[in-house]
């Protein structure tokens, strides 16, 4: 498997973000800094949701989930246990960054995660068999997102791992990422995106892209 500088393509459609708590608004303020039409939906009706994103995500629509997930990218950032009430047909055919973590301290045990070797994201793909499900910004703090976004010339710049079945998909969510103010580093297929999930050096490090290609190779080698 390659690991590298992902590939990543120009992207100018709109953002849809499922989830407003820490992560969904600040993905949504780097997104709506970076020029993007941003749309944020929670579980209930946009309307319950103005005020609030216009305070915390200024900028930023609030709108149904409905809405959100017909974007040209959609990124999912609620509490996995929850994934079940993601509206599977609604995403079909988008493509789907998977922000989530396994976590059973705060998710409990489920057993969908529990009793498989699965990766995290290959179970929320096989839910959303007709999205092309690309994992990632899993591995950042929400509290780090915006302090540590900067320009692409940025000695050191941090990466994030990008992981998914579908080459194009990621070469969109790099460029999106880009954007947004990391670098990417191709992690290789869903399957691998273990390599960064909740326990790993990974997910508990803070990386520039050469630095995270190695230890993505380290992590790979080790499995
Ligand atoms: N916290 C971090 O630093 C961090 C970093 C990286 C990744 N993550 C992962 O990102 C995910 C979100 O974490 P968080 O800390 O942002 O959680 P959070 O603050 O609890 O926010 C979760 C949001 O999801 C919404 N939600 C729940 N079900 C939904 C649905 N079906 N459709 C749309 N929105 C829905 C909730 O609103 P309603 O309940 O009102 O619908 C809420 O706005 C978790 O899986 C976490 O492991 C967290």
């Amino acid at each position: 498997m390659d690991i590298g500088a992902q590939e990543h393509v120009a992207f100018k459609g709109t953002v849809g973000i499922l989830g407003a708590g820490r992560v969904g608004t600040a993905i949504a303020r780097l997104a709506v800094a970076a020029g993007y039409r941003v749309k944020v939906a929670t579980s209930k009706p946009a309307a319950d949701n103005e005020l609030i994103i216009e305070i915390v995500t200024p900028g930023a629509v609030a709108v149904d989930a409905a809405e959100a997930a017909a974007s040209d990218l959609v990124v999912v950032a609620i509490p996995l246990h929850k994934y079940k009430s993601l509206n599977a047909d609604a995403l079909g055919g988008r493509v789907v960054i998977d922000a989530m973590n396994y976590w059973a301290a705060t998710d409990g045990d489920i057993a969908d995660f529990e009793n498989t070797h699965l990766s995290s994201s290959e179970v929320v793909s096989a839910y959303l068999a007709d999205s092309r499900v690309v994992k990632s910004f899993n591995h950042i703090g929400y509290h780090e997102m915006e302090p540590d976004a900067a320009d692409p010339e940025t000695p050191d710049r941090r990466a994030l791992a990008v992981a998914g079945d579908d080459e194009n998909a990621k070469s969109l969510v790099a460029g999106f990422i880009d954007t947004l103010g990391f670098d990417s580093v191709d992690s290789g297929d869903l399957a691998a995106g273990k390599s960064f999930e909740p326990g790993t050096n990974i997910f508990n490090g803070r990386f520039n892209a050469a630095e995270l290609a190695h230890a993505l190779q380290h992590s790979l080698a080790t499995a």
